[in-house]
């Protein structure tokens, strides 16, 4: 489990020959049906999305990575190849957000456990999302990017706290964590 959650980093660009049917996300969803939530009241709905023109849809509504101001997010070949778009009725409830993310990291776990990678996406043209892909009240709260990676991504210990991912000239991505003796309050 450890190594899970060390291998799931965010990935932002992916091997779009490499597609995932219907069954591959329900079983990441899965993961989201079997994991807690407040009062056990499953407030969270799912949709998937794998089609080509909804996902390209989906892309043009997506914001990447935003402490890399000089990329524009995923180029054609490397986009992501499938969507799971978290979605709830309301949307002022702490309960429900804690939700939305406890679900949201059991489908990425799931998700690498099947050779897939992806992120977390918050950053959405959320009119234009849900105009698309919610219905009966729902709004579109989170947005996991999936495929499989083609990019490495490295961990290292953040200096003086400085926590911007950043981008080597070879493409690597590096994301700075804190040191964890800074983490733990005495
Ligand atoms: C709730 C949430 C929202 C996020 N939204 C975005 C986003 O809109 N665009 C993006 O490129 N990355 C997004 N990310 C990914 C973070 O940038 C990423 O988790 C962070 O840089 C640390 O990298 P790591 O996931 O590899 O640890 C989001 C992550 C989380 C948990």
């Amino acid at each position: 489990m450890k190594d899970l959650i060390r291998k799931n980093r965010s990935y932002r660009r992916f091997d779009e020959t490499k597609r995932q049917d219907e069954e591959m996300l329900k079983s990441i969803v899965t993961a989201a049906r079997f994991s807690p939530c407040a009062g056990n009241m499953q407030r969270l709905r799912f949709r998937l999305v794998t089609e080509g023109e909804e996902c390209a849809y989906l892309f043009e509504n997506l914001a990447w990575a935003g402490y890399l101001k000089d990329w524009p997010g995923p180029a054609a070949g490397e986009r992501p190849t499938s969507y799971i778009l978290i979605l709830s009725q309301d949307d002022r409830s702490a309960m429900l957000d804690i939700d939305i993310g406890i679900a949201a990291q059991s489908m990425m776990l799931a998700a690498v456990s099947e050779g897939l990678g992806g992120c977390m996406i918050g950053s959405f043209h959320r009119e234009r999302t849900d105009a698309r892909f919610a219905k009966d009240g729902y709004r579109v709260r989170l947005v996991l990017a999936l495929g499989v990676p083609v990019e490495r991504v490295v961990l290292e210990d953040a200096c003086d706290g400085d926590i911007h991912y950043y981008r080597e000239p070879d493409g690597t991505h590096r994301v700075p964590k804190l040191p964890l003796d800074t983490l733990i309050i005495k």
